[in-house]
């Protein structure tokens, strides 16, 4: 039986916009992944998990040739109504699951998964499917949050720290490091790596963003002027990319792996 909401949105799952470093994680997320698509005129490109279709939309605007494949009706409905709003070139909207996506072989020029693959049941079938779709030397992309960040193994040793040593109360609600209840997976660069490279020659892992979502660094860069901040967003960005198996969201990109009935 599959347990995925088809009537869910995201208001929810996604504070985007809210902060300044939510902000700035987001839109690196979106601009990294997007920009690793190799996006251009007459590109073909499949955004696997479309949710709103926002990205599908954006790549449109750069003379790509888009489908979003989603299974929600809900998600579907927004991205027609979103795509209405829209001028120029609309991607094609199809309703799809990620472990059998409705296209032939080689299809695509490149494939692209942005924030989703921990919310689907059978990840790594995702994963192949999308090799399988994506033409040999084309690219396929994911954009994953990293649930073993710097963010998270910080958070974490706080939360021993005041509850083991110091005898606080365990607090309530959801912790930073605890995975979201409509995700499948835990990931880390490690499963992510072992996960993508069944099916892709991996060619990049790029970090995005440091320190998303601690309170205290919250707060602080609330607080920075407007420069610093950016400074500051920046310099972690930056660090996150050097150290990926520290950074809040982790983008992985390469080519498909010859499958066995192709390299026969
Ligand atoms: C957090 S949203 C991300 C949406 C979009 N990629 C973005 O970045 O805004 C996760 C999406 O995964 C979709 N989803 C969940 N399980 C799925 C599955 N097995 N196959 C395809 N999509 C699935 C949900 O309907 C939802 O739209």
């Amino acid at each position: 039986m599959r347990v995925v909401d088809l009537d869910r949105d995201m208001s929810d799952v996604i504070p985007t916009g809210t902060t300044r470093d939510s902000e700035y994680l987001f839109d690196r997320m979106t601009d990294l992944t997007l920009e690793l698509t190799r996006p251009g005129p007459g590109k073909r490109i499949l955004d696997v998990a479309s949710g709103f279709g926002q990205d599908a939309i954006a790549l449109c605007a750069q003379g790509a040739s888009v489908v979003g494949a989603e299974p929600s009706a809900r998600m579907t409905a927004w991205a027609r109504l979103k795509s209405g709003e829209a001028t120029g070139p609309l991607p094609h909207w199809v309703r799809g699951w990620s472990d059998a996506l409705p296209f032939p072989d080689d299809f695509f020029d490149a494939s692209f998964c942005k924030g989703a693959l921990d919310h689907f049941d059978q990840p790594e079938r995702a994963i192949a499917e999308m090799a399988r779709v994506t033409a040999p030397g084309g690219r396929v992309v994911l954009a994953i949050a990293n649930f073993d960040s710097l963010a998270c193994r910080a958070a974490r040793r706080a939360d021993d720290l005041r509850e083991g040593i110091l005898s606080r109360p365990v607090r309530r609600g959801r912790r930073h490091y605890d995975v979201p209840a409509d995700h499948f997976t835990r990931y880390e660069i490690e499963l992510m790596r072992e996960q993508m490279s069944r099916h892709v020659e991996l060619e990049e892992v790029r970090g995005v963003s440091m320190l998303w979502g601690l309170p205290s660094w919250n707060r602080a860069v609330q607080r920075m002027p407007e420069s610093a901040a950016d400074a500051a967003l920046r310099g972690l960005d930056r660090l996150a990319d050097a150290v990926p198996s520290l950074a809040d969201v982790v983008v992985l990109a390469g080519r498909p792996r010859p499958t066995l009935a192709a390299a026969a």
